[in-house]
């Protein structure tokens, strides 16, 4: 049996623009309404937890779980430059105060995907100021929010951004170019370092870390150099650059493979709803992958499957698991597991198909329904330290 029972984070990971609903003054509401964009259908009012967080805090208590990792929406909290909403931040903080009445480990992510107009329009991850943007508003959080939260992390995927936004051109602001895509992961390495450093130095005492999409990759024999030098830019750079740091966060859903025809899912498998093939095993890969290269310890702040088979996340999760056992049991220091997500929320261009919840929400009454996965889950974690 492992040591780790107390302290270990059990939680459910989410995003604000995914679950909030009205963020308007942000890129990505910008994006669906636009002519020639990837997106099927718009965002709107989300699961409307700007509303009914207390709802999906009771929820998640429900479930027995200990840590809720949510993201604080940039755009709310500056909406114009240099100018600061205590509207929003008041928000925030009663948002992490209804976490802490409950117990419940307030994980705290910066920039989850989304930028302010005023940032977006100014050139985003391209502008030479972006920088110091960000440092000064991980300072205005830290100011406000330090003292209520529990785990931080800076930028949510830095890698997905970066690949989605300038090299495949899914997401804003549509760009194709390689060297634009390395110089974007670049930047976003020095916007982490500046960010954790405003953190910390700001009130509170929290672990400070960056939250990275890997994946395991699989080559076709003769493409070893082509995977090498595409993970090298998603994984490598990151976690080399991470040594020493407080965590670092893996986010896993899936396995795929590097061929004739670039990064692709294995065409044989079984797949999801997101088209991606269905490998739970990748939370034991992605790991020992992300400790080989960093050693810092690690919180899995995402993983799960986008389907609308609930046995079949319950099977997903099963495995996923039993990964995070066999990573323990192997002496790793492997401190929290964050499933995606809570709620059927917004996912991105797919929009709102693909059904990451444990729980179901109506789409006209925000109604929040528990799957039989929500229960699945609470078990799995009540008896995760007791049995073998
Ligand atoms: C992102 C989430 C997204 C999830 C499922 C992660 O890449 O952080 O925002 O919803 O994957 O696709």
């Amino acid at each position: 049996m492992s040591t780790h029972t107390a302290s270990f984070f059990w939680g459910t990971s989410t995003s604000a623009y995914q679950i909030e609903g009205g963020n308007t003054n942000c890129d990505w509401w910008r994006y669906e309404r636009a002519e020639n964009t990837h997106a099927v259908e718009v965002c709107g009012d989300a699961c409307d937890s700007w509303n009914r967080y207390e709802e999906d805090l009771d929820i998640l208590v429900g479930l027995g779980l200990n840590a809720f990792r949510l993201s604080v929406e940039w755009a709310r909290i500056e909406p114009e430059h240099g100018v600061f909403s205590r509207d929003a931040l008041e928000h925030y903080r009663r948002v992490l105060e209804a976490c802490h009445a409950r117990g419940v480990t307030a994980v705290v992510t910066l920039h989850h995907f989304t930028l302010p107009l005023w940032v977006a329009d100014a050139g985003g991850f391209e502008s030479p100021h972006i920088v110091s943007w960000m440092a000064t508003y991980a300072r205005e959080v830290s100011a406000s929010l330090g003292d209520l939260i529990g785990v931080a992390c800076t930028i949510n995927e830095p890698n997905i951004v970066a690949i989605m936004g300038y090299l495949i051109g899914l997401f804003p602001p549509q760009v194709t170019s390689w060297d634009r895509f390395v110089a974007v992961n670049q930047t976003m390495r020095a916007c982490h370092i500046a960010m954790r450093d405003e953190l910390k130095a700001g009130p509170g005492d929290f672990p400070v870390g960056l939250p990275l999409s890997m994946q395991e990759y699989e080559a076709v024999p003769g493409f070893e150099d082509e995977l090498n030098s595409f993970r090298e830019e998603m994984e490598d750079k990151y976690l080399l650059a991470l040594r020493g740091e407080d965590y670092v966060g893996v986010q896993c859903y899936t396995k795929l493979i590097v061929g004739p025809n670039g990064v692709v899912t294995d065409p044989d498998g079984e797949v999801t709803d997101m088209g991606y093939l269905y490998w739970p095993q990748c939370v034991d890969y992605t790991v020992r992958r992300a400790i080989a290269l960093s050693g810092a310890p690690i919180i899995v702040t995402e993983n799960g499957i986008g389907t609308a088979d609930d046995t079949q996340r319950i099977r997903y999760l099963d495995e996923a698991l039993r990964g995070v056992r066999g990573l323990l049991d192997d002496g790793l220091d492997v401190r929290g597991y964050f499933q995606w997500s809570l709620l059927d929320n917004f996912e991105w261009t797919f929009g709102y198909r693909p059904r990451f919840g444990l729980v179901e929400v109506d789409r006209l009454t925000f109604r929040r329904t528990p799957k039989p996965s929500a229960q699945w889950f609470a078990d799995a974690v009540r008896d995760f330290f007791t049995t073998a």
